[in-house]
């Protein structure tokens, strides 16, 4: 997409469409008296016809004649009351912007900053906004469909009607569609049908994002995993003709290899649940349980893209979960890559058993700090619906300061307890060290819990991303599907994770 960087006056704009903000209160468009010459209507009349509305996420489009033959239309955008106006507001409302302008099919737009900002929110926060939120909302799921070769993009150039400094303003854009270009891919990932994308194929994405921005990548296969004695994630894969993959991607900040924030994503391929078989009802859409791994590859995306100071070591385990006279069994003891023993007590727990190999292996690598992003159990939803990403940890600043990086994402992390009788139920087993399925009360505790066993004393935040992976309908910033959720608060975080060290004194 071409940026244009600014334009100062409306007689100036190039593009056929112009977006403007409208508010609920009587300064409707901030300097839009500049403009009335050019249209000849002040805009209040038009709020007063109902011709344009000001509720909040309305959209009105407008065709228009003025003095500039590029302007075909004006898209006025609702913000409602000023007060309200807030980051995640305005990103939701400008997904709305981006369907609508999928549906217009409009090439070329121009932004009017200042008709968006609120202070404290600049013309440089609306740019990033816009280019987050237009991204986010524009996107599309791909299909097989055999019937239809429509492109999914149609926007060709954005260009910034500001009084702001257009390089400032552009920059601020192109960091935002990174953000929103990401999410997109991670949803793409979510969204694949699972005998296309299996184990080796994702390990194949990685290798090729590994190309394209210079991370160090390894891939182990199943004989190697043996090997090295994974025993986690080979009794998950037991029961697969398909192999299993161990992805490590190393993104080298510094010169020395210290300092090091752990990526660990939960990637099956499918998750039937195996002999403790799910639903049929229940098993539909488990094509987007490698979600953990589709996150930690959107936000690997980001960090390439914008090149952080900081140290990342991703790791991603990845099979799918299936039966066969091979499948591991409920009552079967492996031995877990860390040497821990593990008694099955139930193979649709198969999450966390990949995933405390990959965090073995991620410490191995040298992570200091841990966080690991799955869809882990059914009970998150039970316990905190569709919307709210449950997690755990075992630092409270560390936890804190992931905390403030979501809230600036406006993705929803609620923090549940992980108590010392939890862990004894995690550690109850007549022939093992561990269970991976201590009961369905508050279950959500134990798949994280279990991770935690194999953490031990480093900084760690699980994320159980169950309910908010995949979403049953579309919403503000995007269709139904795979969400893209917590690549943009990792990466966030990870971008900011030396300030918000200093300021909490080190973890
Ligand atoms: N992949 C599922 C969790 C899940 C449920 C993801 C719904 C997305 C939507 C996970 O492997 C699983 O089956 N968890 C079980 C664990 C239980 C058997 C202890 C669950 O939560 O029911
Ligand atoms: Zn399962
Ligand atoms: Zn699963």
């Amino acid at each position: 997409m071409n940026i244009i960087k600014e334009t100062k006056t409306f007689e100036t704009v190039s593009s056929e469409l112009l977006i403007v903000g409208v508010r609920k209160n009587s300064n409707v468009v901030k300097g839009w008296d500049q403009f009335i010459s050019f249209f000849g209507t002040p805009i209040e009349e038009w709020v007063k016809s109902g011709d344009i509305q000001t509720d909040q996420k309305k959209l009105t489009k407008l065709p228009v004649i003025s003095s500039n033959p590029n302007v075909k239309r004006i898209l006025f955008v609702g913000l409602g009351d000023q007060k309200t106006l807030t980051d995640q507001v305005l990103r939701e409302t400008f997904g709305q912007v981006g369907k609508e302008l999928k549906k217009l099919k409009a090439n070329t737009i121009s932004i009017w900053l200042e008709s968006f900002t609120a202070a404290p929110i600049d013309e440089n926060d609306i740019a990033f906004l816009s280019a987050e939120g237009i991204g986010m909302g524009y996107y599309t799921v791909p299909h097989y469909k055999t019937t239809s070769n429509e492109p999914d993009t149609y926007l060709e150039s954005v260009e910034f009607l500001t009084e702001a400094d257009g390089n400032e303003v552009a920059a601020s854009f192109k960091v935002g569609k990174v953000y929103a270009d990401s999410v997109n891919e991670a949803r793409s990932l979510v969204n694949r049908p699972p005998n296309i994308l299996t184990a080796p194929e994702l390990a194949n994405y990685a290798v090729q994002l590994a190309e394209q921005y210079d991370f160090e990548v390894e891939i182990l296969t199943r004989a190697e995993l043996e090997e090295l004695g994974m025993g986690g994630v080979l009794a998950v894969n037991q029961g697969s003709s398909i192999e299993p993959r161990m992805i490590t991607l190393k993104y080298k900040a510094t010169e020395d290899w210290k300092d090091v924030i752990g990526l660990v994503g939960k990637g099956i391929t499918y998750d039937t649940g195996g002999y403790s078989i799910k639903t049929k009802t229940g098993m539909v859409g488990m094509k987007g349980d490698m979600g953990g791994a589709a996150a930690v590859l959107g936000a690997m995306r980001i960090v390439g893209e914008l090149r952080p100071e900081q140290n990342v070591v991703a790791v991603i385990a990845s099979t799918d979960n299936m039966i066969s006279s091979d499948a591991m069994k409920p009552d079967d003891v492996i031995t877990m890559y860390s040497g821990k023993t593990v008694e099955i007590l139930n193979s649709d727990a198969e999450g966390r058993l990949v995933l405390a190999d990959a965090v073995t292996y991620a410490k191995q690598h040298g992570a200091n700090y841990l966080i690991d992003v799955a869809t882990l159990t059914g009970g998150v939803i039970t316990a905190l619906g569709f919307d709210k990403t449950g997690a755990l940890s075992n630092n409270e600043a560390f936890f804190d300061a992931f905390i403030e990086a979501s809230i600036e994402t406006g993705e929803f992390v609620w923090g549940m307890p992980l108590t010392e009788s939890d862990k004894k139920r995690i550690r109850k087993s007549d022939v093992a060290d561990l269970n991976n399925s201590p009961g369905s009360d508050g279950h959500m505790i134990f798949g994280g819990g279990f991770v935690g066993e194999f953490v031990e004393n480093t900084p760690w935040i699980h994320l159980d991303i169950a309910g908010t992976s995949d979403s049953k309908s579309g919403h503000d910033l995007g269709p139904k599907g795979g969400t893209g959720v917590m690549v943009r608060t990792m990466a966030t975080f990870i971008e900011r994770f030396k300030d918000l060290q200093q300021e909490r004194n080190s973890f």
